[in-house]
């Protein structure tokens, strides 16, 4: 089945708490993805998935969706409860194996539509599925939206290290407009401010859709869901 890219809900968050640790294993506290999806009207964050036919089949048997297939009864019910009281996102019923998933989150990428400028806060990739073109097609659809909302520019921030993610952000033509020392509480390190705009020009639509469309030919249509 062809993957697919869409709308992150609250169901998704164990796995992209998944993602989020493998990706940033420094990162503390975790990000709050409940109260990102349901209070933060500025965020929108997308997952991209794989869909599985085999678990979808046994999903219809045994209600399996993710998480473990034990239905929780009522004890587990108040415990899960409590956990979501006590805001301990992601850590509910255990998740499955990757391969008996019947959607498997493979990347994720949130965004904040500020005042004329779309802040991208986070994108990460399964481990087991970089370098298959799922960042950069986070990161077009990202720019979509972002010319959606008739935003002037697309910005973030970025470790100085990080060479991978600012191969992608050179390829789709961001310049470095600053530097924040230090930035990064776990070691210190600076963070480079990268910034595309703007946007909406005709010069760099051009260059958007060459690049798109050489995605789509190398990596083979997604879905667009939502
Ligand atoms: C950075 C990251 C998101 C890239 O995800 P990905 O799905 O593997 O990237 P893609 O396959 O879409 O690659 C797109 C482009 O990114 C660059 N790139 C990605 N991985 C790279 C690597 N390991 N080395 C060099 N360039 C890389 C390349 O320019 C690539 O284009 P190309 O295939 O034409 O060379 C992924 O490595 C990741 O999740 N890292 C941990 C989290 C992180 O650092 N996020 C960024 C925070 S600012």
């Amino acid at each position: 089945m062809r993957p697919a890219a869409r709308p992150m809900h609250t169901d998704d968050i164990a796995q992209v708490l998944e993602i989020e640790r493998e990706s940033f294993p420094t990162m503390w506290p975790p990000t709050a993805y409940k109260r990102e999806l349901e209070q933060n009207r500025l965020a929108h964050y997308l997952v991209t998935v794989e869909r599985n036919d085999k678990s979808a089949a046994d999903w219809a048997v045994h209600g399996a969706y993710g998480h473990g297939a034990e239905h929780p009864g009522a004890i587990g019910r108040l415990f899960g409860e409590l956990r979501h009281l006590l805001g301990n996102e992601g850590d509910e019923a255990p998740l499955q194996p990757l391969e008996e998933r019947v959607e498997l989150i493979t990347g994720v990428i949130g965004v904040w539509l500020l005042a004329d400028e779309a802040h991208i806060v986070t994108i990460a990739v399964r481990e087991s599925h970089r370098r298959q073109g799922i960042a950069e097609l986070l990161l077009i659809r990202a720019i979509e939206l972002a010319q959606a909302k008739e935003q002037q520019l697309v910005t973030l921030e970025c470790r100085v290290s990080n060479a991978p993610a600012l191969a992608l952000y050179d390829k789709y033509g961001f310049g470095k407009v600053g530097l924040r020392q230090r930035y990064y509480s776990d070691n210190h390190e600076d963070a480079y401010v990268l910034s595309l705009n703007p946007v909406r020009s005709r010069r760099f639509k051009e260059h958007f859709e060459a690049l798109k469309a050489e995605h789509e030919q190398r990596w083979g249509p997604f879905d667009i869901e939502g």
